[in-house]
């Protein structure tokens, strides 16, 4: 089994090459935009997954192409991202509210922990201390028709919060990631997609 892998963040890599190597994996990765290919063989892989990343990128349409170009025909794409109505939906006290538009293709600009809180929130927000970062807001369908048009057929999406949050009592909570959001809508949506 080969493993090859890209990412931005030059400490993202160190840390995943301390991984693989203290597992006794040997890996290709490459301190890259997913936007480029930075020497990725083509027509190659049977799996490209992508955990929580895809999100980040600023040409989506360049990005799934290029996944596409890296499988092999019939080859799987799975990726996961925050589900579409995390960027329009917030929790206030009982009731969620729509605060923003589900159509709205600005991008957003938000402060973030760079050195995230030991509750493992990171994307509660830190406006003192925290880095701006921008974000575009995405339906479902433009994941969908991106892919479609990057040559792909959908297989599979997933919209899910696990059982035991749907049965509990939540008590409420302002922050980005929480289970009374949890009990009415998604937090996360996989995507599982075929290379035609
Ligand atoms: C939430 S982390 C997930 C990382 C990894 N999949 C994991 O589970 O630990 C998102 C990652 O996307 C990377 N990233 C953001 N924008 C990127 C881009 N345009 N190209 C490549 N990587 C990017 C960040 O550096 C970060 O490591």
């Amino acid at each position: 089994m080969e493993l090859w892998g890209l990412d931005l963040s030059t400490r993202q890599i160190e840390n995943a090459t301390k991984f693989l190597s203290d597992n006794h994996y040997k890996a290709n990765l490459f301190n890259a935009p997913m936007e480029q290919n930075p020497g990725i063989p083509e027509n190659y892989f049977d799996i490209v997954y992508s955990i929580y990343a895809i999100g980040w990128t600023v040409d989506i349409q360049t990005t799934f192409h290029l996944i596409s170009s890296y499988l092999k025909k019939d080859g799987i794409f799975i990726f996961s991202w925050d589900h579409p109505f995390m960027h329009c939906v917030e929790a206030n006290k009982n009731t969620l509210l729509f605060s923003g538009s589900y159509f709205e293709e600005k991008p957003f600009t938000f402060k973030k922990n760079v050195n995230p809180p030991a509750n493992g929130n990171h994307l509660d927000l830190d406006k003192e201390n925290g880095v701006s970062l921008t974000l575009y807001h995405r339906r479902l369908s433009d994941y969908i028709n991106a892919l479609a048009k990057a040559g792909f057929a959908v297989e599979r999406v997933v919209e899910e919060t696990d059982r035991k949050i749907l049965d509990s009592e939540c008590e409420f909570s302002s922050r980005y990631y929480s289970a009374c959001k949890a009990k009415y809508f998604p937090q996360s949506i996989v995507f599982k997609a075929q290379k035609l």
